[in-house]
């Protein structure tokens, strides 16, 4: 077990420096920003200003040149190289988040292979981003939406996967972890299955590229979304990853600057992916910073630390829950199947009761429905709403402590203190 006492990594985060009296448990909704990163989207700024792309004089070079280091970057982050071990930087699309990225699949690659009597095949576990879009895909192609459940403790069954993916599957969309249970989805189980049908595998990242090592080779996905921000990253800054020949296939979604090849009166032909998907000025610090963030998540601290530390954090907080007593964990009751993220009720206290009080302890929790209230409705969560703290590797044991003496203090206020 990786050593949890102090975390060696929290004084590398100016705000958890300079608010030592937070315990911030909320990082499955947001992470906080390494100074690197803050460094690196004023350096951006500071030294290359320029719009990428667009100029021929050296500043502007310089800017896109970084972008495509970064793009690089990105594709070595979830794996996706050639033949030869090179990294398919022309593969990785930016966009603003992961929701765009899904859609961006949603709207433009799913309307080429889905016809009337087709069908999507989601989980009950998606997040709302992952869900929506394929809700509206379906209705616009006369399609059906198909749904996966799990078993109470997240585990999804091949039986499930087998009974639900057939022969009128086109497209299979799931996440790699949940949101709520923090359990790893059977992805590459999803992928064969629909794979064997002719289907395509749309895989959402978000959950797990802040977490677990992500191979786009190793997960046999078609597409792959993620958020840079979950992932120490600016906001504003998502990816989407596609096989080379679907991206070429796909139409663009957004229209307009820097996305075409030629254009006259009337009509107007596209650039090569990835600029045929990235109309508009983008935000090319909050890019520039993503590098920074991937170097500092994979080199200064490395995914084996990464995956060490959240296993010993989960395992404590899941220890440390379960003693008090008055805590309902959601999903399975091992903490080895939840990857960051524990989500629980407190008997008889409604969860935003729960996060306002431990708000006023500095304790930063998210309650509610997650983005993922068909999950919550399935479950029979009361309510529609749960806790969730989630952790990162510049937590420490003292966040689980503080975690723990502020629902004591909730059960307090609610029960007296007999
Ligand atoms: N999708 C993010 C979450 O689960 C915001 O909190």
């Amino acid at each position: 077990m990786a050593d949890i006492e102090k975390s060696p990594y929290k004084a590398d985060f100016p705000l958890l420096v300079g608010h030592p009296e937070l315990a911030f448990l909320d990082s499955a909704a947001t992470a906080q920003r390494p100074a690197c990163v803050l460094d690196a989207q004023v350096d951006f700024y500071r030294r290359m200003n320029a719009n990428p792309l667009r100029g021929l004089y050296s500043l502007s070079v310089m800017a896109t040149a970084e972008i495509s280091a970064v793009r690089k970057q990105v594709a070595e982050f979830i794996g996706a190289r050639d033949e030869n071990g090179r990294p398919l930087a022309d593969d990785v699309v930016f966009t603003r988040n992961t929701t765009e990225s899904l859609n961006l699949v949603a709207k433009s690659f799913a309307p080429t292979v889905l016809g009337p009597g087709d069908e999507v095949c989601v989980t009950v576990m998606e997040h709302h981003s992952d869900l929506i879009p394929w809700q509206q895909a379906c209705r616009a192609a006369g399609a059906t939406l198909v749904v996966m459940y799990p078993e109470k403790d997240g585990a999804l069954t091949e039986a499930e996967v087998a009974a639900k993916i057939g022969p009128k599957t086109r497209i299979a969309a799931c996440a790699h972890v949940s949101n709520v249970m923090g359990c790893e989805l059977p992805v590459r189980a999803i992928a064969d299955a629909v794979h064997a049908q002719g289907g395509y595998l749309v895989v959402d990242a978000a959950q797990s590229t802040p977490h677990l090592a992500v191979d786009v080779a190793e997960l046999c996905a078609d597409f792959l979304a993620f958020s840079a921000h979950k992932c120490l990253g600016p906001m504003g800054v998502g990816v989407l990853w596609g096989r080379h020949e679907l991206l070429a296939q796909m139409p663009p979604m957004l229209t307009g600057g820097e996305m075409i090849d030629s254009v006259s009166e009337q009509d107007a032909t596209w650039a090569p992916v990835p600029e045929k998907f990235e109309a508009g000025t983008q935000d090319a610090a909050g890019i520039f910073a993503t590098g920074a963030a991937l170097a500092y998540l994979t080199q200064t601290v490395g995914l084996d630390a990464v995956a060490a530390r959240e296993a010993a954090l989960v395992s404590y907080c899941m220890e440390k829950l379960s003693e008090l007593g008055f805590i309902d964990i959601i999903g399975s009751a091992d903490p080895a199947r939840h990857h960051g993220v524990v989500s629980f009720n407190v008997r008889g206290v409604h969860p935003h009761d729960v996060a306002s009080i431990l708000d006023m302890s500095g304790v930063c929790i998210r309650a509610g429905h997650h983005c993922a209230q068909p999950l919550l409705t399935w479950l029979g969560v009361e309510n529609l709403a749960c806790c969730r703290a989630s952790m990162a590797f510049y937590n420490d044991k003292s966040d689980i402590d503080r975690l723990v003496g502020g629902l004591n203090q909730v059960w307090q206020v609610f029960h007296g203190r007999d």
